[in-house]
């Protein structure tokens, strides 16, 4: 993978809360242009994990911050839906979408230096012939020049079912009230702190996918491409 990212290679940023739908919205989308795809919310959460396999703490700034540098993660297709993530050599796709990792990778994506660690390994997915970059400040800080951006967004309510959902049909017990209680945490940590809050882009489409079913959502994302197209 080339280290400088290439800025006339097109990108499509996809930023917006958890539970939006961006992550299965921007698979789609990326498979129908045959793009790339960034999940940078498994960077954020592998880092999290990896610290603490480490035994790191989540409030020691400076090794999240070594962390954050030497932990290595690779995406690694296997034909299924989503690929395995690889990190550190272990394969941690199963634990990278637990709510602990979740709550560890929104902890230490509030450390401003974490963030700057991670910058550039972000950009470097920019790569032919173009990239859809999911996340949370795709669109405002990593790629502001990116000549298509959308925001999603959907009821808080809305979140937590869809969260409850795949957690039952994967035989994880919770309480929807419970999860309807950390996506709101979540999400006030999220737009509150001081390094890239969660806001959309002011050139960014926003889109609510509250009872949109995601064939409808992938359709309206395309057409913002669409639309933008040159020719
Ligand atoms: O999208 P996700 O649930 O995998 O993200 C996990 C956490 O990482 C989430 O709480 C916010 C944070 N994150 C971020 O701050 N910036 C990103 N570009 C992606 C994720």
């Amino acid at each position: 993978m080339p280290t400088t990212a290439d800025p006339s290679v097109p990108v499509l940023t996809l930023d917006g809360p958890s539970g939006s739908g961006k992550g299965t919205v921007s698979r789609l989308v990326a498979a129908r242009l045959g793009w790339h795809y960034l999940d940078s919310g498994a960077l954020y959460r592998a880092v999290g994990i990896a610290a603490g396999w480490s035994a790191v703490d989540l409030s020691d700034a400076s090794a999240l911050v070594r962390c954050a540098f030497d932990t290595h993660v690779e995406f690694r297709e296997d034909g299924a839906r989503e690929p395995r993530v690889i990190v550190n050599g272990a394969d941690a796709t199963d634990e990278l979408r637990t709510e602990a990792a979740g709550a560890a990778a929104s902890a230490i994506a509030a450390i401003p230096e974490v963030r700057a660690a991670l910058k550039e390994r972000q950009r470097a997915f920019r790569r032919p012939p173009g990239l859809v970059a999911d996340g949370r400040d795709m669109g405002t800080v990593i790629f502001p020049d990116a000549p298509f951006k959308v925001f999603l967004t959907a009821s808080a309510e809305e979140r937590a079912q869809r969260r409850y959902k795949q957690l039952k049909d994967k035989g994880v017990s919770v309480t929807l009230d419970g999860l309807l209680r950390e996506i709101l945490a979540r999400d006030a940590r999220d737009a509150s702190r001081a390094v890239a809050p969660l806001r959309p882009a002011d050139d960014a489409v926003r889109i609510d996918t509250t009872g949109l079913p995601i064939a409808d959502v992938v359709d309206r994302v395309l057409a913002v491409v669409t639309a933008g197209a040159p020719g």
